[in-house]
């Protein structure tokens, strides 16, 4: 039986225009953490599961992660996402470090999920974390990268939102206010994080299923129905709780920065994965056929200490390339990367003129030209569709003439003009070329 020509279920093939979609993408997410001084990292593919089970919350470890038992018995996954690995990494050098401790990385993740709009089993997440900020500095910095990206891409407000909620004010009123024990506040956790994407009724069943007393459930489902800070807060205060006293120095920052026209508070974010300890947000695409969450991220205060090391606060988030090029797709965004960008397409009319061309192109490629070299005898009507498919300004001609006057034919592809220049004037073919292309 023929083997399939298919990808395996949920990954892609990137055949050049989508891969240059992606470098684009790349370049992007790069070029936005190194401006706020963010160093790239990278880290191996496979993790012993055990790093995963420490605190990546039971959805990943039980249904997502790929994971097998090597040669030497150990247990290990294919990376589902960075964090552990980073902090893992951070626990390394934290102590020799200067803080704050500002990395990202673009790696490949891959997760055992059903593949659907948005979400597929291999994807590449923008990872942006800073280690060791001063409080509440490192939160409002993470979500200015963030927002930095989006804008970057020329996205605004009307286009997407982000729904932020600190996890310390759920602690208060699970722990404090209802007094429930760990095991049903991981429960709710996860009632919560399921609130948005299943109905009432379906709501209704999963909080019932956990036997609140009737007074916690309606302070649970006031809790839902938060729409502010400052209702959270008042909630708080109703039952002798405050927010913790730096959060007002976080939502001044908000408040006099770019950052007010994203930021929305939504009580259903709490995130999936069980490092979080405050807050929490996801990036939101505000158009209707796309409601997904593009990015997700947060702070997590003590992951250091599974590795028996003191706490260094951490905040980030991970953005994927699948779900950013459906918002970009959506918002209209996105160029078209069908046609790569070059700037010469070198032809020749007469089999006697391979080598000079060869040489030529040499010659222009030592002058960081890129040039595309057509080994063939090829007619002139012929060469112009060729030369759109290959996206270059410029067509040089090398036939009989050329070869007997040693010269070189030029034409503008745009303008369609024609310069006829002595094949060893490199410079001045030079001049031609770089005086009418738009090379990036
Ligand atoms: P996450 O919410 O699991 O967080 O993933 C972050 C983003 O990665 C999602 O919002 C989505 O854009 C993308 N993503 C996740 N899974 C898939 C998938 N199966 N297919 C396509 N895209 C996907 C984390 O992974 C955290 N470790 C992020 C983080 C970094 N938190 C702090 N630092």
């Amino acid at each position: 039986m023929a083997l399939t020509k298919q990808p395996y279920k949920g990954t892609r093939d990137f055949f050049p225009s989508l891969e240059r979609q992606r470098q684009f993408i790349f370049k992007q997410m790069r070029k936005t953490a190194e401006l706020f001084g963010y160093e790239p990292y990278d880290g191996p593919l496979l993790e012993e599961v055990e790093l995963y089970k420490a605190k990546s919350g039971e959805e990943l470890i039980n249904e997502q992660i790929y994971s097998f038992t090597d040669r030497g018995n150990r247990f290990v996954a294919i990376r589902p996402e960075m964090t552990p690995t980073l902090a893992r990494m951070i626990a390394q050098i934290h102590r020799e470090t200067t803080k704050p401790i500002r990395f990202y990385a673009i790696p490949n993740l891959m997760r055992y999920e059903k593949p659907q709009k948005g979400r597929l089993r291999e994807h590449w997440q923008f990872n942006v974390d800073i280690f060791g900020a001063p409080k509440r500095q490192g939160e409002f910095e993470i979500l200015q990268v963030a927002v930095a990206l989006m804008e970057n891409f020329g996205a605004d407000n009307t286009m997407f939102e982000i729904l932020i909620n600190d996890r310390s004010i759920v602690e208060i009123i699970f722990k404090k206010i209802m007094k429930l024990d760990n095991d049903i506040t991981y429960k709710l956790y996860k009632v919560i994080d399921k609130s948005k994407k299943v109905n009432k009724e379906a709501l209704t069943e999963m909080v019932d299923k956990l036997n609140l007393s009737s007074n916690n459930k309606s302070i649970f489902y006031e809790y839902l129905s938060l729409k502010s800070f400052s209702e959270a807060s008042k909630l708080l205060n109703k039952h002798g709780e405050e927010l913790a006293s730096d959060f007002s120095d976080f939502l001044n920052l908000v408040e006099n920065s770019n950052l007010k026209n994203y930021l929305t508070y939504d009580p259903a974010i709490v995130r999936g994965l069980d490092y979080y300890t405050g807050i929490v947000f996801e990036i939101f695409d505000k158009h209707p056929e796309n409601r997904r969450a593009i990015c997700g991220g947060g702070s997590y205060a003590d992951l250091l200490k599974i590795f028996d090391e003191p706490s260094v606060p951490g905040v980030g988030f991970g953005l994927g390339d699948v779900t950013l090029t459906d918002f970009l797709t959506t918002h209209k965004l996105m160029k078209n990367f069908d046609i790569p960008s070059n700037d010469l397409l070198l032809t020749i009319q007469d089999d006697r003129a391979l080598l000079s061309s060869i040489n030529l192109a040499e010659k222009l490629r030592d002058k960081q030209l890129k040039v595309v070299n057509h080994y063939e005898t090829i007619k002139f009507n012929k060469v112009f569709p060729l030369a759109e498919k290959k996206g270059v300004n410029f067509v040089a001609f090398i036939g009989e003439n050329e070869l007997n006057n040693k010269t070189v034919q030029l034409k503008n592809m745009k303008d369609k003009t024609q310069h006829t220049l002595p094949l060893d004037n490199i410079d001045e073919i030079i001049k031609v070329i770089n005086g009418n292309s738009n090379r990036s």
